[in-house]
């Protein structure tokens, strides 16, 4: 079985021997751009693991992977549009260096490629494969579109907002995983097992993402820390503060949620310290984390084949970036 650092260094090659296309220029060059930001590369190495777990060979897996990047990295684009976000990877967002059109169709152009390089798998997997993955991209968009929806909306329940994170975010994770299996020959139970384990993690993963959105660091998270707070976004935390706010602090909470972001940000904050909201958040990524190991136990390899995967998870809920 490859290490991690061997995987990551697999899809990492892979990225840098691949060509987009050339013309026109401001079409292309945002995908080089994009692309070349890095990342933590997270999902193409959790479909080498996927297919890792049942194959010592995973080169058959690496088209997918990359198409599954090339994807997920399409969806920060048009993600980026959507929150108004300035900073991606510590680097400027393709629609704040270039235009809005431009992010768009750069945008649309990485979904073509991604479905190019998925059909680059060796073998006869390519319809089974394309179902799960098309299964995935549509609930993403369900789930952004849900994302922008809760902006404007005052009563998101803890539940709609965890079915919000399932589309926009666990569903790749899992179907990476998913993807790997397949192309390792895995049994379908097996493949579903991973899928699931991948969506729970996903959860704490976007979870995690919401913590960092709020508590991180620019210099590390390479994004504009208070955007969710800005936007209003529903984020675990603000659903968490909405519902167990104080009397005499709601007042000032309603207030802040109409307030422009300079007042905004520094005002909700405070009342998440206050209220323990991280403490609270936290305490849900160990919920999900567990059910996600049920699933990882059930997958029928030996056990020492699943650590890689194990740890994997539990430094995700310790990340930084
Ligand atoms: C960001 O994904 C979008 C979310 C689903 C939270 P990542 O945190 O995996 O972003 P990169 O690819 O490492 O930049
Ligand atoms: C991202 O959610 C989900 C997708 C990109 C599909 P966020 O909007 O929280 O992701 P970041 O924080 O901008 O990376
Ligand atoms: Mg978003
Ligand atoms: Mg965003
Ligand atoms: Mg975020």
């Amino acid at each position: 079985m490859f290490t991690y650092t061997e995987l990551l260094e697999k899809i990492n090659q892979k990225i840098a021997n691949t060509q987009y296309g050339q013309n026109p220029a401001e079409l292309y060059d945002p995908i080089t751009y994009m692309m070349s930001l890095g990342g933590k590369r997270l999902r193409p190495v959790l479909t080498l693991m996927g297919c890792n777990l049942f194959k010592e060979d995973v080169n058959h897996a690496l088209p997918a992977a990359l198409a599954i990047e090339v994807f997920h990295n399409f969806t920060l684009v048009h993600d980026d549009i959507m929150d108004n976000a300035p900073l991606r990877r510590g680097q400027e967002t393709v629609y704040k260096k270039w235009n809005m059109p431009i992010a768009i169709l750069s945008g649309d152009m990485m979904m073509i490629k991604a479905i190019d390089f998925l059909a680059e798998t060796p073998g006869n997997t390519f319809s089974v494969l394309l179902k799960a993955f098309n299964k995935a991209a549509a609930e993403v968009c369900e789930g952004q579109q849900i994302d922008m929806n809760f902006e404007t909306s005052k009563d998101v329940t803890h539940e709609a907002y965890i079915e919000m994170i399932s589309l926009k975010t666990a569903v790749l994770l899992g179907a990476s995983l998913q993807i790997g299996a397949i192309i390792g020959e895995a049994s379908e139970q097996d493949a579903q097992h991973l899928y699931d384990f991948g969506k729970n993690i996903g959860i704490a993963f976007q979870i995690q993402d919401d913590i960092l959105d709020s508590f991180g660091q620019t210099a590390q998270v390479g994004k504009m820390i208070g955007g969710d707070i800005a936007a209003n976004k529903k984020t675990l935390l603000l659903i968490e503060l909405l519902a167990s706010v104080h009397k005499d602090d709601k007042k000032e909470l309603e207030t802040l949620l109409q307030a422009s972001a300079d007042i905004k940000i520094p005002g909700v904050l405070n009342l998440y310290k206050k209220y323990q909201i991280q403490e609270f958040a936290e305490a849900q990524k160990e919920q999900y984390l567990t059910l996600a190991f049920q699933h990882l136990q059930a997958v029928s390899v030996q056990p020492e084949r699943k650590i890689l995967l194990e740890k994997t998870a539990k430094d995700l809920m310790e990340r930084m970036s």
